[in-house]
């Protein structure tokens, strides 16, 4: 089968673009994509806490992050998203603020110490019912979630019965629907079938991210070789998960499942005494969602399977945060291509699917037409 896509150029609605001297090129890697416009990630050190400057040594504002972004390429974006990492010094009143100079479009959660950078995050159930929550419903601001239960033991974070993610989807997202029956949500980079069928079944204001690792990958693909550059939080799942999330991206006509790469750059992976967490798919993105999506069945050279793909990467996103789909195409075929490791400098950072026995079987012919 041979096919072209022209597809309205997509949207990382959940990235991550660091800080220091390559912020550049990750960014770079994510125009050369076709990507319009993303979300990028507060985690940074130290975290982005604040709206309005000036930095502290505790915490940046979306205000200069954002310029820090803008001055290293981010200003050929159509839309740059930076949500606000919730920590203890979050009030409503940053919230009503941000909201009203337009700075503030999202709120990020992070389960303390669940993942890269989050040990500034404060326990879901101290927001459930409070006024930062409230505040974030009455300025129909995003709320975007790494859902995955913190703290828990090891038999109780990953089992093929439970793992920190179903855990969070039954026991906080139904407590966090109830008590705000008007916050908009982003379930990021869900990876479970708990949290897929939570997330069709639950009313529209309820959105989700999926990954390209987590369309394509398994933990057998992680463990056999122990692929570090495989392993980013919450971790690859089962085969019933990927099932699931590749039903989810593939049901006709859906409209809440959309791009979040969570590309996460990172220089040194393993340590004496663990890994950090996070996979990199800057460059490569579109073509590894392509390639999911035909494993998942669907026949991207016919309107019907190009249309789940649009939506899925260039559509679904937009609509969910509110902003108009890119005027403009990028276009892809089906052709191999390569990817490499990258030298950074900092050490090198391993893309997917680089030693992952696969190739890509998308090219990307034009980032922009
Ligand atoms: C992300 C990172 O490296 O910043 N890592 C990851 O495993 N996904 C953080 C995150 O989104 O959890
Ligand atoms: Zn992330």
């Amino acid at each position: 089968m041979s096919a072209v896509l022209n597809l309205p150029r997509w949207y990382d609605l959940h990235t991550h673009f660091r800080q220091g001297a390559n912020v550049g090129a990750y960014i770079a890697d994510h125009l050369g994509m076709g990507c319009a416009g993303a979300l990028a990630m507060p985690n940074t050190k130290p975290p982005v806490a604040l709206i309005h400057g000036p930095d502290t040594d505790k915490a940046w504002s979306i205000e200069s992050y954002r310029n820090i972004l803008l001055q290293a390429g981010a200003d050929a974006f159509d839309q740059l998203i930076i949500p606000l990492y919730l920590t203890a010094d979050t009030t409503p009143e940053m919230i009503d603020k941000g909201a009203e100079s337009g700075l503030l479009r999202a709120c990020k959660y992070y389960p303390p110490h669940g993942t890269t950078n989050s040990e500034h995050g404060v326990p879901m159930e101290n927001w459930i019912g409070g006024d930062v929550f409230r505040a974030l419903e009455a300025n129909q601001i995003t709320l975007c979630i790494h859902g995955e239960q913190h703290g828990l033991a090891g038999s109780e974070y990953f089992d093929e019965n439970q793992t920190a993610e179903s855990v969070f989807y039954s026991e906080k997202l139904p407590a966090i629907l109830d008590a705000h029956p008007e916050l908009r949500i982003v379930c990021e980079h869900i990876t479970t079938q708990d949290a897929a069928e939570f997330v069709s079944t639950a009313p529209a204001r309820v959105g989700a991210t999926i990954t390209p690792q987590h369309l394509l990958y398994t933990v057998g693909h992680l463990i056999q070789g122990l692929r570090y550059h495989l392993y980013c939080l919450p971790v690859v799942k089962f085969e019933k998960d990927l099932a699931a999330l590749r039903k989810a991206v593939t049901t006709p006509g859906q409209s809440k499942f959309f791009a979040g790469t969570d590309s996460a750059p990172h220089t040194t992976k393993a340590t004496e005494c663990g890994c950090a967490a996070g996979c990199y798919t800057g460059g490569c993105a579109p073509q590894l969602y392509a390639m999911a999506f035909e494993e998942a069945g669907v026949d991207l050279g016919n309107e019907a399977g190009e249309d789940l793909f649009t939506r899925f990467l260039s559509t679904n996103g937009p609509e969910f945060y509110g902003f108009p789909p890119s005027p403009e195409n990028f276009q892809m075929k089906r052709e191999p291509s390569t990817v490499e490791t990258r030298e950074t400098g900092e050490g090198p950072i391993v893309p997917l699917p680089v030693g992952m026995e696969r190739e890509l079987t998308w090219t990307i012919v034009k980032e922009s037409v």
